[in-house]
């Protein structure tokens, strides 16, 4: 994923600041705000996902009450950590209507996040999630690759991506949340070999895509990505990304 250095400076800033305030309550009161007047737009006010700009995204704004997140480095049904989180909302997620929120301050990022984790039971319940440990990564030689295609029929990964990893496997018809069209870039959850990896350890909750944690061995889930990182195209903009800046900007305006 390729993010303005700023950005990223701002997430490790908020982090930081995260932690020079353990111990202090979260300033809920300025997150209800921050998140008004910055998320409620397509995420709705109560954060059920039912923003008066929902309806404008191929796939929709998240319910934040369900506590179900997709972009985590926690393990399949944990919650994210608060540095998932700040990813997220500071870099916001590629191809989609979820544009970076990075014009607001490290203390309203701050404050945001903890505004989003009071919307659901879920992350009091788990105080500190199991993060996932990625895997050291092979050599990237031309039999890892080869390997990475015999694990991607292994893993069965064509029964929802089809066999040339297009989004058009035989169960893609009858799931609601379709399958990514592995050879496009940007992806969601980010295109590099270890972002692949991660993905793969910890699924996208909340979505038919299952975490291969215990089902491929480490050296199969770099294979994997190694061919997967092979396989995209150029970078392409998209509707959901389009539709996503002119929400912002309308809202902006007003
Ligand atoms: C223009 C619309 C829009 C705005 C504004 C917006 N979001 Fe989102 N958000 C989305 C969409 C669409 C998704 C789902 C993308 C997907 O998974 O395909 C999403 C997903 C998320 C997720 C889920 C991430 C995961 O791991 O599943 C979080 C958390 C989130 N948004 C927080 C926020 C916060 C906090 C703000 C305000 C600071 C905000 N969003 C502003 C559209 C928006
Ligand atoms: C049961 C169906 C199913 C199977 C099996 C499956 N996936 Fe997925 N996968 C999905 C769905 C659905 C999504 C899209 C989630 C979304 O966009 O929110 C997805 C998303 C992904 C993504 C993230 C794309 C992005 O934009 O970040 C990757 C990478 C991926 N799958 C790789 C694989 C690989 C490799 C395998 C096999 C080891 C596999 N998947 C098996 C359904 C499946």
């Amino acid at each position: 994923m390729s993010v303005r250095p700023g950005a990223l400076a701002l997430v490790a800033a908020a982090l930081g600041l995260a932690a020079g305030a353990a111990g202090q309550p979260p300033d809920l009161a300025t997150g209800e705000r921050v998140f008004r007047d910055n998320c409620a737009v397509c995420h709705g006010a109560a954060g059920d996902g039912r923003g008066m700009a929902a309806h404008h995204f191929k796939s929709p704004p998240r319910d934040l009450t369900k506590g179900r997140f997709k972009f985590r480095s926690t393990a399949s049904g944990q919650v994210p950590t608060d540095a998932d989180l700040a990813r997220t909302i500071v870099l916001g997620i590629p191809s989609t209507g979820m544009v970076p929120q990075n014009h607001l301050s490290e203390a309203e990022v701050q404050a945001v996040i903890a505004f989003v984790k009071s919307l659901s039971p879920r992350f009091a319940a788990t105080l500190s999630p199991k993060v996932v440990t990625i895997p050291p990564p092979p050599a990237a030689t031309s039999e890892a690759v080869a390997r990475g295609a015999a694990a991607y029929v292994k893993g069965e990964c064509a029964e929802c991506h089809g066999k040339d990893a297009r989004g058009d496997g035989p169960s893609a018809k009858d799931l609601s949340v379709k399958p990514s069209d592995l050879t496009r870039r940007p992806l969601k959850s980010g295109a590099a070999a270890r972002d692949i990896v991660r993905t793969l350890l910890t699924g996208l909750d909340g979505t038919p895509m299952p975490s291969y944690d215990q089902v491929l061995e480490g050296d199969e889930l770099w294979a994997l990505a190694y061919w997967l990182a092979a396989r995209g195209g150029p970078p392409e903009s998209t509707d959901d990304e389009r539709a996503g800046w002119h929400v912002v900007k309308m809202h902006q305006r007003r």
